[in-house]
């Protein structure tokens, strides 16, 4: 069983680059079928998530030629099947992006219902409101979204709720449907921009992308582009936090400072200094930091993807923290593996959680119970007492391109094992070095 072991009480110091957006690119990639043409993307991450969804496209029968270690090259022109592969691409939530993709451009599409992180029931409800309001006719069978339209009529659609997967689903599908669609209540999150913006380089027609109403007007069919995905914002603000959690040094270069901004005043609040550059931001940290209180929002509010790092930075900050979760009803799986690590946290009443700071953080095995909830338990590893195992990694490699690697690059005594025998020599040497 693959496991990250860690030698905390190193702060990070040096130089980070960040990866390209998860949450941008696997929209990004599923629009990219919907040209005939030859669509070349850069700056994908490598990261697990991406390589299944590729691997779905592919399966489709698009041409996807992989060009270099972050570039792709997919051509949707040789598609011969609606039906998307099931095993593999159920593994992944962003799978149903290829339903939006699929009947926007044939007018079917049969794809896996989304798999993911375990962080609550994830309907899909507004993905399918929008479908059929658009003209199709939608069922759920064995597993599977059905979706298909004699024609796409763009229509107006009030989503129930704010929803980053429906309000790009909708907007892969009303792109080429006949006519204007007006999307209100959309998400603005920078990874809606992104398709958005690549879907326009394209030759689609979408204004408002970034606030909440979005006017589409469909097209008849979309050309090649060239893209360069945008940084990830929530790779970004991992790395500030475990800079200052380590009590670090940190310059984290290739990010838009502007989606970090819920972050870095957060940051600045309980003590971190946080300056930033026109495409990085530097993160120093010398002193305890202070309590605060966190509630998740939608974008531009703080992110519910870096709920559970900054909860674990407050573990061990001056004071008590609240950390209310707003977005999902299942996200505090890590505070039990937390407490292992002799953090003070307990949930009430379903969506908060009451963080009392205490003095430090001491080394466990623990276990990763979904992406984020990984990414968290390397940064309490990070700040901890001693050796740290996190179990379950294959959660954290489908969103974090070369963690292990790039934090050691910043000081970090991180490695990645595949086995309990491997683990159990490290954590002699680890012992050993002291
Ligand atoms: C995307 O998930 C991201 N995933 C999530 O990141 C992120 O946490 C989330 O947006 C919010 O920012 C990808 O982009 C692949 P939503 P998504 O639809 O699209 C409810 C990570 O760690 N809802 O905005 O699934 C839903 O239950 C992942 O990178 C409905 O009720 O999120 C949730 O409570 C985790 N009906 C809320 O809306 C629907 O039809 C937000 O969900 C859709 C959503």
């Amino acid at each position: 069983m693959e496991q990250y072991i860690i030698r905390g009480g190193k702060p990070l110091v040096g130089e980070v680059v960040i990866s390209g957006a998860k949450n941008a690119a696997l929209g990004v990639v599923a629009a990219a079928i919907m040209s005939d043409e030859p669509v070349q993307l850069r700056n994908l991450p490598v990261i697990s998530d991406i390589e299944i969804l590729l691997r779905g496209i592919a399966a489709l029968g698009a041409i996807v030629e992989k060009q270099g270690e972050h570039g792709t090259r997919v051509i949707g022109r040789p598609i011969h099947t609606c039906v998307a592969d099931y095993d593999d691409l159920r593994k992944i939530r962003a799978s149903y992006y290829l339903c939006g993709a699929l009947l926007g451009k044939y007018k079917r599409a049969e794809v896996p219902l989304p798999g993911g992180c375990n962080i609550g029931s994830r309907p899909i409800d507004q993905h399918l409101k929008g479908f059929e309001a658009l003209g199709a006719k939608v069922v759920i069978q064995h597993g599977k979204i059905i979706a298909e339209a004699e024609r796409l009529i763009g229509a107006h659609i009030y989503f129930d709720c704010t929803s980053v997967g429906a309000t790009i689903n909708v907007m892969l599908a009303a792109c080429m449907a006949e006519g204007q669609t007006v999307l209100e209540n959309s998400a603005k999150e920078p990874h809606v921009v992104e398709v958005a913006n690549f879907l326009n380089s394209m030759g689609a027609k979408i204004k408002g992308a970034g606030t909440d109403v979005i006017r589409i007007t469909g097209v008849t069919s979309l050309h090649g582009s060239t893209y360069s995905i945008i940084p990830d914002q929530i790779e970004a603000g991992t790395f500030m936090m475990a800079a200052a959690a380590t009590k670090g040094d940190v310059l984290i270069k290739n990010v838009i400072p502007k989606h970090l901004e819920a972050v870095t005043a957060k940051l600045v609040e309980i003590g971190a200094e946080v300056e930033e550059f026109d495409d990085s931001v530097r993160v120093v940290a010398t002193k305890r930091l202070q309590h605060t209180n966190i509630k998740t929002l939608p974008y531009p509010g703080f992110p519910t993807d870096m709920q559970q790092v900054m909860a674990t930075l407050l573990t061990v900050a001056e004071g008590t923290s609240i950390v209310t979760e707003t977005i999902y009803e299942n996200r505090f799986m890590y505070v039990d593996e937390l407490t292992r690590m002799g953090a003070a946290v307990r949930v009430v009443e379903g969506n908060s959680a009451v963080v009392e700071g205490v003095d430090k953080l001491t080394g466990a095995t623990v276990r990763a119970l979904d992406l984020r909830c990984g990414a968290a338990l390397i940064v309490a590893g990070l700040m901890a007492d001693g050796i740290t195992t996190v179990e379950q990694i294959e959660y954290v490699e489908r969103g974090y391109e070369h963690f292990p690697q790039k934090l050691r690059e910043l000081g970090a005594a991180i490695e990645k094992v595949d086995s309990d025998d491997q683990a159990a020599i490290h954590k002699f040497s680890y012992n050993v070095v002291g």
